[in-house]
């Protein structure tokens, strides 16, 4: 999960990209506009931003799917038009769209095929993803077009990794799963990043770039806000202490705000009190209290800012 060797892996430099619109093509959005990324070998990258942000627009650059209006894009040190590059990559499109009268094994088989991988690896390398990705035998012998949303995200991953690629691009690889869905996907992420492979992944759900990633980007309206660890991201702003007693006398409380600094809240609690600081200022005096008190001290932790907040600070600020 950590940064190994500091290698680039994916290197983004003034990358652009204008859409041509209106009937005569001469109206043009900047859907892209000057992106500079680094994402280093082994790390798990979220990619953040809400509808309309750029995040596939960037996937489908990274692709070479579309072509920058200006800017270069860079994967194992080569140019994203340099198709030698491709056997090492794997992509989740944002809405896979499989010929669906192939059963979910059958498309498995054809895309091994396409990297040149023979039968009987093929088939080797079929059992082990479909096991990865939570589809059963029976599941993976019917035809796509009978698939739920969710299987066919999860037949996408699997066809993401028939290749074994080295880095991993992934386009809201979380939409259409439920919840044990989304823990399974989770940890196969994570079991990627172990394997340092890279993974970049595009999402609005921010609870699972927070568990999964090891620094994350926020993207709005084309440009960049925000990129670091999700600390970084996350931080920055006051943050502030929970401490957590049992055994004090309830009408003892109400003293609590007027002896120790820089108290937020105090919530009496059935068993004690729930006390918020502001910093750390007043910590020393707060566990002096609950002890003078005969309290005993349950829990002190800093209750971090979520990268939820920071989200939505930098949507308001623009
Ligand atoms: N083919 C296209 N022609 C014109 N404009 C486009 C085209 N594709 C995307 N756009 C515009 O570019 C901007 C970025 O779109 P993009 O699909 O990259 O966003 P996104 O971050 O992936 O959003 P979402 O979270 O909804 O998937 C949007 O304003 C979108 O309307
Ligand atoms: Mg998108």
């Amino acid at each position: 999960m950590t940064r190994s060797n500091s290698e680039a892996v994916i290197e983004l430099r003034g990358l652009t990209k204008d859409y041509q619109t209106g009937f005569f093509k001469t109206a043009s959005v900047r859907a892209l506009d000057n992106l500079d990324l680094t994402v280093y070998r082994g790390e798990i990258f979220g990619f953040l931003g809400p509808n309309g942000a750029g995040k596939t627009t960037t996937l489908k650059l990274l692709m070479n799917l579309i072509f920058p209006t200006a800017g270069s894009a860079h994967i194992l040190g080569h140019p994203v038009e340099d198709t030698a590059t491709r056997s090492k990559i794997g992509y989740l499109p944002e809405n896979p769209y499989f010929y669906d009268y192939l059963s979910g094994r059958e498309l498995l088989y054809y895309t091994a095929a396409l990297f040149g991988i023979d039968k009987s690896q093929a088939k080797r390398r079929a059992d082990e993803l479909l096991e990865v990705v939570g589809l059963s035998s029976e599941q993976a012998n019917r035809q796509l077009r009978k698939y739920s949303k969710g299987m066919l995200q999860r037949i996408g991953i699997a066809q993401a990794l028939v290749n074994d690629p080295d880095v991993v691009f992934m386009d809201e690889p979380m939409s259409g799963l439920d919840p044990f869905g989304r823990r399974e996907i989770r940890d196969l992420l994570l079991s990627l990043g172990e394997r340092s492979k890279t993974v970049f992944f595009s999402s609005h759900i921010l609870s699972d770039v927070e568990t999964l990633c090891d620094r994350a980007a926020i993207l709005n309206q084309g440009k960049l806000v925000g990129c670091g660890t999700i600390d970084e991201l996350a931080g920055g702003r006051q943050s502030t202490l929970e401490v957590i007693a049992t055994g004090i006398e309830q009408a003892a409380i109400s003293a609590l705000s007027e002896t120790v600094p820089r108290v937020v809240s105090v919530t009496p609690t059935p068993r004690g009190v729930h006390i918020i600081l502001g910093d750390e200022t007043g910590l020393d005096s707060a566990l002096s209290f609950i002890r003078s008190r005969g309290g005993k001290l349950v829990s002190v932790n800093p209750s971090r800012t979520s990268l939820e907040d920071a989200f939505f600070n930098v949507e308001r600020r623009q």
